[in-house]
């Protein structure tokens, strides 16, 4: 088998921390991957005045797959492209608890679904401008309560957009999932959120794409809930959930929450696929209170790892990977100070390093 190149880039604050950590658990593992490191983020800002080079860029394009810490800022153009430069419309953030986690629920216990959220409309990238200009574009317009959009006075818009092909192939995907996740022994059901209650039209298109697709394959549950009603739902039955479809924002905020659930950002991972290269990054940013300290939980980068040899096909290493973090936080002596631990950045990549020896 030929090598496989991955592209590792820290970005912002404790992203190069997490991406430092987890290079040296692939680096050491000896499982013969390319890790390549090229210079990006807020670092290469100051030395090249360019946080994503070209040189970059084209590392980028033609490695088998990306690592990305966070953007706090200088690197949002690299994400940018990573997500719509190379339309990786889904982005799976699986919300898996392993005991030991700092979980404020009494039971987190067996919590183990994901969330696809969809990566490339809805709220983003963001579209706005001044209120002013779409009044002139749409002096007639009127909303359900019949108001004109003059009659707000000064002020901003916001545009959310939801088309049928972008909720088709994230539903198809969602579905194709739901699927997979049966034959391994999980529900196999597909959950939607959606405002729909509020926003008819374009939530309303997300709910009727996704229960088309669900029709599509025998055997598949589904169940449809409003997301307001989905924020309190997770927390309260947090083992109802399977697999979760939601647009891009609403899948943004819950990410967060689920992510809290089972233990914090710290360990939260995630993929975005789909595109023209995939990347994995964790769910958390770049942390700008604890950048700069060693005490980042590195877990999150890790698992995205976990993620990326599990799409390389390299199955035997992503098990392996997960098992020695399974171990970590079981045993409970190398956690870092959010997991309620004293261990450095490194000293919890050493140990999970260590498991897989
Ligand atoms: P954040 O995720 O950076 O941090 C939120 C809180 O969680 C902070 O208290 C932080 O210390 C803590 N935290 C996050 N990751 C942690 C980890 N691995 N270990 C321990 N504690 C951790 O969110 P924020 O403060 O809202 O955003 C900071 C910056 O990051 C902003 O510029 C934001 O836009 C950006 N951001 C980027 C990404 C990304 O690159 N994908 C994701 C989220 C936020
Ligand atoms: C995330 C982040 C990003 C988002 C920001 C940094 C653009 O919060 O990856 O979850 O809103 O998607
Ligand atoms: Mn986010």
């Amino acid at each position: 088998m030929t090598k496989k190149r991955i592209v590792a880039i820290g970005g912002d604050g404790v992203g190069p921390e997490v991406m430092d950590a987890t290079c040296h658990i692939l680096e050491k593992a000896g499982w013969g991957l390319e890790v390549l490191k090229p210079p990006s983020g807020s670092e290469a800002l100051k030395t090249l005045g360019n946080a994503f080079p070209d040189e970059t860029k084209k590392l980028c394009d033609e490695s088998d797959a990306i690592l990305f810490g966070a953007t706090g800022g200088p690197s949002s153009g690299l994400l940018a492209y990573l997500r719509w430069g190379m339309d990786n419309y889904i982005n799976l953030r699986p919300v898996k608890y392993y005991p030991g986690a700092y979980s404020p629920l009494k039971n987190p216990e067996r919590i183990d679904f994901l969330i696809i959220r969809e990566n490339s409309e809805g709220m983003y990238p963001g579209r706005e401008g001044d209120l002013s200009w779409l009044v002139q574009k749409l002096p007639d317009y009127k909303d359900p309560s019949g108001r004109t959009l003059d009659s707000y006075g000064e002020g901003k818009f916001a545009l959310r957009v939801i088309t049928r092909r972008g909720t088709e192939r994230i539903a198809k995907y969602a579905v194709e999932l739901a699927r997979e996740r049966k034959s391994q022994g999980f529900p196999g059901k597909v959950t939607c959120l959606t405002k729909s209650n509020v926003l008819k039209q374009s939530c309303g298109l997300f709910q009727k794409t996704v229960e088309e697709a669900v029709k599509k394959i025998p055997g598949i549950g589904y169940e449809h809930f409003h997301v307001d009603d989905a924020a309190r739902r997770l927390i309260r039955f947090p083992r109802d959930f399977d697999v979760i479809v939601t647009s891009n924002m609403f899948g943004d905020i819950l990410a967060d929450e689920a992510g809290e659930m089972v233990g914090g950002l710290g360990i939260a991972p995630s993929a975005v696929l789909g595109g023209r290269k995939p990347y994995f990054e964790p769910v958390h940013g770049s942390a700008p209170d604890i950048a700069g300290k060693g005490i980042v939980n590195p877990t999150a980068m890790i698992l995205s790892a976990k993620m990326m040899l599990e799409y390389l096909g390299m199955k035997t290493e992503a098990e392996s990977l997960e098992k020695a973090v399974a171990a970590v936080y079981r045993e409970g002596k190398h956690l870092t100070a959010d997991q309620g631990g004293k261990a450095s950045t490194k000293a919890m990549a050493e140990a999970v390093l260590e498991k897989i020896r």
